[in-house]
């Protein structure tokens, strides 16, 4: 008899749940999309770009305030520790840390893309042959458990690029919550986090004079054609991006330049001229406000370090005891 599998392959349920948050967002009034879909692989590509744009400050002033201060940020992580990245993309980062903590026992990134990790892992297998690589393929953002081995070591955490501004103030305190169960009482964090600065290096940073974060949000669209079965004409959308200042947090938009009917999935989606869909927040926080919002999640800050012009902050974060 035919063996007929019930389980759902993988990739069709991330197609349909990607379709599915398409059509939530494009449904909703106003209009948007979460900003976790701009990765796929041209998004990522961009984005390395976009780290490397002149007006794109947070990626250099992280490095900076990080290799200023990696031997009192180095001193804070236990010995025959477990480090664990929250997500695996910051490569330049993580060997900074590696090298100037040589305590470091194993490196456990997590990361949703399994083939994305797998090839971090094999190239860190080779630069750190010291070191055991460890790689848990699961969404950060969820609840999620270590390996018994790992949970038998002491722990600490790394969050660089300030990703914990892409999410909404209260979703940062639940995965700040759950980074603390993670890794247990005592367990420094090394997080990084963008700071409210001149509204006009902010707009800059956003509106790159090369085109690449206007590109970077059309992308969106582009996906959404390839992988929900749109017809999303992107030359007939355009890249907004400003700080608002009451809310402390960058804003990105593609707007409709024209009144028009888009078809996703079969499915007709109206779009007045000027009409926007709403693709990202990136909050930008005071020194005291992610103090007080670590705090919430229960969290104290041990020490903050900037860069020297003062754009960016990484912080280390214990749990209260
Ligand atoms: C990934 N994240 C921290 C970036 C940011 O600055 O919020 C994403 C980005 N969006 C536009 N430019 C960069």
């Amino acid at each position: 008899m035919k063996k007929i599998s019930v389980q759902p392959r993988p990739e069709a349920d991330e197609e349909n749940s990607f379709l599915r948050d398409v059509i939530t967002g494009l449904s909703a009034q106003p209009k948007w999309m979460a900003a976790k879909h701009f990765y796929d692989a041209e998004g990522s590509r961009l984005f390395e770009r976009i780290m490397r744009l002149p007006e794109y400050y947070p990626t250099r002033s992280e490095m900076q305030a990080l290799r200023e201060n990696a031997a009192e940020i180095a001193a804070l992580i236990p010995d025959g520790a477990a480090l664990v990245e929250f997500g695996a993309g910051s490569n330049a980062k993580i060997r900074l840390l590696l090298k100037a903590a040589p305590q470091i026992a194993a490196y456990v990134p997590v990361d949703i893309s399994a083939e994305y990790l797998e090839e971090q892992a094999q190239e860190m297998r080779r630069d750190f042959p010291n070191l055991k690589i460890l790689p848990v393929a699961a969404d950060f953002t969820k609840r999620f458990e270590l390996q018994l081995s790992v949970r038998a070591m002491p722990r600490a955490g790394f969050f660089p690029g300030s990703t914990i501004g892409n999410f909404e103030p209260l979703a940062a305190v639940g995965f700040l919550r759950n980074a603390a169960r993670i890794l247990g009482e005592g367990a420094p964090l090394i997080i990084g986090v963008d700071l409210v600065k001149d509204e006009r290096v902010l707009n800059a940073a956003y509106n790159d004079a090369q085109g690449v974060t206007a590109a970077f949000n059309l992308n969106l669209l582009a996906r959404i054609n390839r992988e929900a079965g749109a017809d999303f004409d992107l030359s007939s959308f355009e890249h907004r991006a400003f700080f608002n200042a009451g809310r402390e947090r960058m804003e990105m938009y593609l707007v409709s330049r024209k009144k028009q009917t888009v078809t996703v999935g079969g499915r007709p989606f109206e779009f007045e001229r000027g009409e926007t869909i709403h693709t990202e927040n990136s909050y930008k926080y005071t020194r005291e406000g992610f103090r007080d919002l670590a705090r919430q999640a229960g969290w104290i800050e041990h020490a903050l370090w900037t860069d020297p012009a003062g754009n960016f902050s990484v912080r280390a974060l214990k749990t209260k005891s």
